[in-house]
């Protein structure tokens, strides 16, 4: 056995939680010391059935026994399972899958559909948005990580993102969100070189902070991409599968994107992810050599889990579950903010809740320290609520499987009472 020390690992998100990790089940991870340590950022927004789900753990060892990894331009039955599995649960205008590995992968795919279909290669994104890390993801990435590593993929353009609880279009309770993304769309405009292909955007902000569209946000967004001919990318990494209380958050609104990508959640934790479109936009690109071609582009492996998953939520209900728990732990967690006053909002939807710490509820001033520290000391006391990073510490993601009871969830609230009143006291 070789050092168990971190001295060999790159350090590729700052700094790491102290606690490491030995094995997980249900709910709840287990450190190196024993300690069991309930999972409410579902891993990375991911694991929507908990960690080592008995049907999954069969189904990775019968799919890897019988067909684990083929040459990409094979296919096999249990892909063209999953492509329908998937599609069965959209709308008929959301029928054509490409199966992948990682969100950052679909939404490099859905932006160079959109740029292939119309012909055009300006992207619009929310000025707090997240798509991933690679080269055409991380440009339309506006939260963090810009700086350094040189030009971004020219011609994308950003829309302010619509935080009722920070938006300078809000004022004394009310909110001029439309005011905001017609402004928005005046600068895009003016900014445009006349080649807009496509807005990208999440239903629900996550790594931005937990920011739901307002309602009627996402109808508008749509009309304003559909007068200039640009296609609508949603990018449901961490909202699809049942999450919010819907089985896909664009439902809540009763708006159909022109392109879906899934991720996260669609492997329940395993690297699986899709872009879907329809027929005419992937008829479009075929037409035109549409090229996306990965190692792992339509493997088996995580093909079989993805229809399994698909399976689970269909035949638990879980999107049920997802807005009944979540109606509870929201509950819960206004009862804290009626407590604790660093507490300045409580926000999102389904099992996607966000918790904001702030130095005072008058001037908002985000609570990074705060945030820091009360996410610390609830993995101490064994949750993780909240990994601390001190510059975004103060947004908690809250996200637990969606298989979660309702006791887990009271306990994870009992332990974040106890860390907020134990760091108040400092
Ligand atoms: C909304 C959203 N899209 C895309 C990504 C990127 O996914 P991945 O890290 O699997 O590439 C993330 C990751 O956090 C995300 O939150």
């Amino acid at each position: 056995m070789g050092s168990t020390d971190v001295e060999h690992l790159f350090r590729y998100t700052g700094e790491f939680s102290e606690t490491i990790i030995a094995s997980a089940g249900g709910a709840f991870v287990r450190a190196r010391d024993g300690r069991e340590i309930l999972d409410f950022t579902s891993g990375q927004m991911s694991a929507i059935l908990g960690h080592a789900h008995p049907e999954i753990v069969a189904t990775v060892g019968e799919a890897v026994a019988r067909l684990d990894h083929l040459h990409s331009s094979f296919l096999s039955d249990v892909v063209l399972e999953f492509a329908s599995a998937l599609s069965a649960l959209l709308p008929p205008s959301l029928s054509k899958v490409l199966p992948l590995s990682t969100g950052a992968e679909s939404n490099e795919a859905a932006i160079r559909m959109a740029k292939l279909a119309t012909g055009r290669f300006e992207v619009v994104a929310f000025d707090r948005s997240w798509h991933g890390v690679t080269g055409g993801a991380s440009a339309a990435t506006f939260n963090g990580a810009r700086r350094g590593y040189g030009a971004p993929v020219p011609g994308v353009l950003a829309l302010p993102t619509p935080h009722a609880y920070r938006s300078p279009f809000a004022s004394n309770g009310a909110y001029d969100w439309r005011a905001e993304l017609d402004f928005g769309f005046e600068l895009i405009d003016r900014q445009s070189v006349g080649s807009l292909a496509a807005v990208i955007a999440e239903p629900i902000l996550s790594s931005g902070g937990i920011i739901e569209l307002p309602e009627g946000y996402l109808a508008a967004l749509a009309e304003h991409c559909r007068r200039r001919g640009m296609l609508l990318i949603l990018d449901e990494a961490q909202t699809g599968l049942g999450r919010t209380g819907d089985r896909f958050a664009f439902e809540h609104e009763g708006v159909v994107p022109d392109i879906l990508t899934l991720s996260k959640t669609l492997g329940a934790g395993l690297p699986l992810s899709a872009t879907v479109a329809s027929p005419e936009v992937e008829g479009t690109c075929h037409e035109r050599d549409f090229l996306f071609y990965t190692t792992h582009t339509a493997d088996p492996l995580p093909a079989a889990v993805g229809t399994k998953v698909i399976e689970i939520l269909v035949r638990d209900r879980l999107e049920e579950r997802a807005r009944e728990l979540g109606r509870h732990l929201k509950r819960g967690l206004r009862d804290l903010q009626q407590r604790h006053e660093p507490i300045g909002d409580v926000r999102g939807r389904g099992l996607l809740l966000g918790m904001e710490l702030v130095e005072d509820r008058h001037t908002k001033e985000p609570a990074h320290e705060l945030g820091a520290r009360v996410g610390r000391r609830c993995i101490e006391l064994g949750a993780s609520l909240n990994i601390g990073r001190p510059r975004h510490a103060n947004v908690f993601r809250i996200a637990p499987p969606l298989t979660v009871t309702r006791d887990q969830i009271d306990l994870a609230l009992a332990i974040l009472d106890q860390a907020l009143t134990e760091c108040a006291k400092g």
